[in-house]
């Protein structure tokens, strides 16, 4: 089983990039842009990495990001994810990036654009990973701050598919932001939007209703709404699962306890994603095997989720079809 997951080809929807950089690398940057760390090690580090929430995680993933500082460091932590992501057999991913944590820090929106595009390029060449970029804006900022970040990306809107929503879920629905997707939608942009992660299946039924979301990232609340379910399923909207970081957040208190096989049985498109994989303690093939073993899922299901995010991305028909071909072939070929 751990050979068959590790060779499926898969895409990945919900991964932040600033969430992938490991402690080694923030102990590089930091030494190169003399910035001191609140760690004196990086045993240090990983030993801090012990959540009880979304926030307490929150807190030190954006402490961390303060060692981004030139272009060359956002593109040595893009490359470093799409090196590990392409040795797992992904061969699609969809990358969030935070421009808020960036530039309310002094860093220019291009330097941070710039830095990740150039690793996408190198990896579309170099690896055939292909990419694309969901700028996200920062939930516990204001709608108008979130506004003036859709203004800076306009120059840069051929390099970014979609806006999405993230940080701070409780407190921040997603009703906020409706004007600022408004504006996102008729400029030509996708919507998606975290909702359900902490926050109640409201919060699912605004993301749908007010932001016209293409998918749901979490949304594993939603079971809590009957009505909600039967909307999704019907809809077959996507919803982007991430159970490392359920469990490590606390939204289950063990992955035996998680809800991604009865979400499956419920007939919604869910998917595996690693979400922030350097803090959760895993990327795409560790999230896979951790709910493939504590749920018991079969290789009916693996290939069901896999083939959930083909479906579910910002992919256009030929490239779709080509991707879902490699997976049915690979599944053909492993079961002879
Ligand atoms: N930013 C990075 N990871 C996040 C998560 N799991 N939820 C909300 N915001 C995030
Ligand atoms: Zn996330």
């Amino acid at each position: 089983m751990k050979s068959f997951i590790k060779g499926l080809p898969k895409a990945e929807l919900h991964i932040h990039i600033e969430g992938s950089l490991e402690p080694e690398l923030m102990f590089e940057l930091a030494a190169r842009n003399n910035i001191s760390l609140p760690f004196g090690s990086i045993e240090e580090v990983r030993k801090a990495y012990n959540f009880s929430d979304l926030q307490s995680f929150l807190n030190i993933y954006y402490a961390g990001a303060g060692v981004l500082i030139n272009e060359q460091d956002f593109y040595d932590m893009t490359w470093a994810y799409l090196k590990k992501a392409h040795a797992q057999n992904v061969r699609h991913t969809e990358i969030f990036f935070d421009p808020q944590t960036h530039t309310n820090r002094g860093v220019p929106f291009e330097t941070v654009i710039y830095g990740v595009h150039a690793a996408l390029v190198d990896a579309e060449h170099e690896l055939e990973l292909s990419s694309k970029l969901i700028m996200c804006f920062l939930r516990h900022l204001s709608a108008a701050a979130a506004a003036e970040t859709l203004e800076q990306a306009l120059p840069f809107q051929d390099l970014i598919v979609a806006v999405g929503l993230d940080s701070s879920e409780i407190g921040h629905p997603p009703q906020k932001f409706t004007p600022v997707f408004d504006q996102a939608r008729a400029l030509g942009f996708r919507t998606v939007a975290h909702a359900g992660e902490e926050g109640p299946p409201e919060y699912i039924w605004q993301a749908l209703d007010l932001l016209k979301v293409s998918r749901i990232d979490h949304g594993v609340r939603c079971v809590e709404d009957t009505r909600l379910v039967e909307r999704l399923a019907a809809e077959q909207t996507p919803l982007t699962v991430c159970p490392l970081s359920n469990v490590k957040l606390r939204v289950f208190d063990s992955m035996e306890q998680h809800n991604l096989k009865e979400l499956l049985g419920l007939g919604l498109c869910a998917t595996v994603n690693s979400d922030d994989p350097a803090y959760f303690g895993g990327y795409m093939t560790e999230n896979f095997l951790a709910v493939q073993q504590a749920l018991a899922l079969d290789r009916d299901e693996l290939q069901r989720l896999v083939r959930n995010s083909f479906e579910a991305a910002f992919l256009d028909q030929a490239e779709r079809q080509r991707f879902i071909q490699e997976l049915d072939s690979y599944v053909a070929d492993t079961s002879r």
